[in-house]
């Protein structure tokens, strides 16, 4: 599938159409999202199962002219048939675990969620996200899906890191738009805000292993606001440990 815009071309790109899909995704993955967020099945490139069990849910976007993927997106089906307002706490790290489990026990999947989403910095701005939204919903249509949902990291939280997050989204621009990028764009293509997920991400770590993540000194137990971060990060010096409590956004596309 090819889209044009600002007569700039570009085409969605599936797994199974190149070799180097998955190194391409893990490289504007690191690029686009701040470091100490790389955890969990992102961490070991070995093992993103994603590609494996779910390779029909990953794609990216290739520009033409250079045959660069420069976006990339990963999804996966599950089983969610209660209310968009009572999605779990977790957000992300819940629709992580409850994909694999629907697939292991054969639970008949209704959502389509997106659990990464990133744009290379030099070609964000340029009204892309749209396009991949447009194509998330079709895929989820074709697969017999009636929703899109995601737990959504708005773009500019970071900013504002000691904003409660229940205040920022309801944050406007001076035009009375969203103030939140990404939250804003979601709205206008038709998304719904079903609640807060206060836990969507959660990563503890040793305080030298938060050190090498955040590349800052963390001398004494306290809360440190670290860069890119939506709030600040724990450290407790007691039990060796940082934590880090990642609030995001329950949005969700009625397809039916
Ligand atoms: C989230 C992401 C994919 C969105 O893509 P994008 O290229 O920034 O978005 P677009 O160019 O489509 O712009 C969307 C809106 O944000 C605005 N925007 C883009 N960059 C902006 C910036 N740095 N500051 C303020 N507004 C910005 C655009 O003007 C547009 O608003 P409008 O439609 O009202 O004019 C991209 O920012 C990204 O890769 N972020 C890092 C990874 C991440 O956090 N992913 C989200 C996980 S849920």
């Amino acid at each position: 599938m090819i889209i044009k815009p600002n007569n700039l071309e570009y085409s969605f790109i599936t797994p199974n159409e190149t070799s180097d899909f998955v190194a391409s995704t893990i490289n504007i993955f690191n690029q686009s999202y701040p470091k100490f967020l790389v955890h969990g099945i992102w961490e070991d490139p070995d093992s993103l199962v994603l590609f494996e069990i779910f390779p029909e849910f990953q794609f990216g976007l290739v520009e033409t002219a250079t045959q660069r993927m420069i976006a990339q997106a990963n999804c996966l089906p599950l089983a969610w048939e209660s209310r968009f307002d009572e999605l779990p706490e977790e957000g992300c790290d819940w629709a992580l675990v409850k994909g694999f489990e629907d697939r292991e026990q054969n639970r008949k999947p209704h959502a389509l969620c997106l659990v990464s989403i990133s744009i290379l910095p030099e070609y964000q701005g340029k009204n892309l996200s749209p396009y991949m939204i447009g194509y998330m919903k079709e895929l989820a249509q074709s697969h017999g899906l009636s929703s899109l949902i995601m737990a959504a990291r708005p773009s500019l939280k970071s900013l504002y890191p000691l904003t409660a997050i229940e205040r920022y989204i309801t944050w406007k621009d001076k035009k009375g738009l969203l103030f939140d990028p990404w939250l804003r764009v979601n709205i206008k293509q038709g998304a719904k805000i079903a609640g807060i997920c206060f836990k969507s991400t959660t990563i503890s770590d040793t305080i030298s292993g938060w050190e090498d993540r955040v590349g800052m000194y963390f001398p004494e137990t306290g809360d440190y606001i670290i860069p890119k971060g939506l709030v600040p990060l724990k450290i407790d010096y007691p039990n060796n440990m940082g934590i880090y409590i990642e609030p995001n956004v329950w949005l969700y596309y009625d397809l039916s």
